[in-house]
């Protein structure tokens, strides 16, 4: 079956010599950045990927991938990155049609992450205890056109835990995830996963030590270090700079109710 544009859907307008923009099907002109402005409403209901003459140069318009809804997003509080992002929904288990809660939603990086992942039939309730940082993460979930599969919620989860049920995952980024495993072992349901990323070992050391504690079933740690790779005939070798450091994660697996 042909996929097709429909009223709302986000999209991404591929430019031939410049980056990538996301732009939103709707009926008349719209704001595109501070680059201009464009009318799409004749690509409603066209098939996806058809060639679109915008400011005289020809683009081509696609359903967006996660990197390009990673890319371009306001930061508030420090981000999680592709590289951990795509580890925590593979640890954490998160997949297409999940329940899933995290903490906290900073920027909303991890959540249009865990929101692209769980697709149209799953849904994220994502806790922050800053209004200014909820603000900015449904900003930017709303911006990725993920808004539809994300509840945001101000709550301080560490004082106040989670108050959900029947989860398939939850994923914690914040200052004391070992302070949360608790009351997320109680939302998941048996087979569910938890996943964490903290910044330091001490963080990570404490958190692995309260999941053994609670029981938690296939526990793992590791770190995820991505070193780009310069390709030229002859020449392949690996870029000389790397990312030294971002996170830790950790996660294990809720078997039953004990
Ligand atoms: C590093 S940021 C999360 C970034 C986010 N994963 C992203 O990719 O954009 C950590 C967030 O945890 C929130 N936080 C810290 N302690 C919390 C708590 N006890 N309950 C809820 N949120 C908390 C902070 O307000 C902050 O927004």
């Amino acid at each position: 079956m042909t996929d097709r544009w429909t009223e709302g859907d986000t999209a991404i307008l591929h430019r031939p010599d410049s980056d990538p923009i996301l732009v939103r099907l709707v009926t008349g002109p719209q704001a595109v950045g501070s680059e201009g402005v464009i009318d799409l409403s004749g690509e409603i209901g066209q098939p996806v990927g058809r060639s679109v003459v915008w400011s005289g140069v020809t683009c081509r318009l696609f359903r967006p991938s996660l990197s390009d809804l990673l890319s371009g997003i306001h930061r508030g509080a420090q981000i999680v990155i592709a590289k951990d992002a795509v580890h925590l929904l593979y640890l954490g288990g998160v997949g297409p049609g999940g329940q899933v809660a995290e903490a906290g939603s900073g920027s909303g990086a991890l959540t249009i992450a865990l929101a692209f992942a769980v697709g149209a039939t799953g849904h994220v309730t994502s806790f922050d205890r800053r209004t200014d940082f909820l603000a900015n993460a449904r900003a930017n979930v709303e911006r990725a056109g993920l808004l539809d599969r994300v509840t945001f919620r101000e709550r301080d989860v560490v004082a106040d835990g989670i108050d959900l049920a029947d989860l398939s995952s939850v994923v914690l980024d914040l200052p004391e995830p070992w302070a949360v495993l608790a009351s997320a072992r109680f939302a998941l349901r048996p087979g569910g996963f938890v996943a964490t990323y903290t910044p330091t070992y001490n963080q990570l050391e404490r958190t692995v030590r309260a999941l053994r504690e609670l029981r938690f079933d296939e526990v793992r740690a590791f770190e995820v270090l991505e070193r780009g790779l310069h390709v030229g005939e002859g020449g392949t070798r690996p870029e000389f700079e790397m990312l030294g450091h971002t996170g830790f994660l950790a996660a294990g697996r809720k078997v039953d109710d004990r």
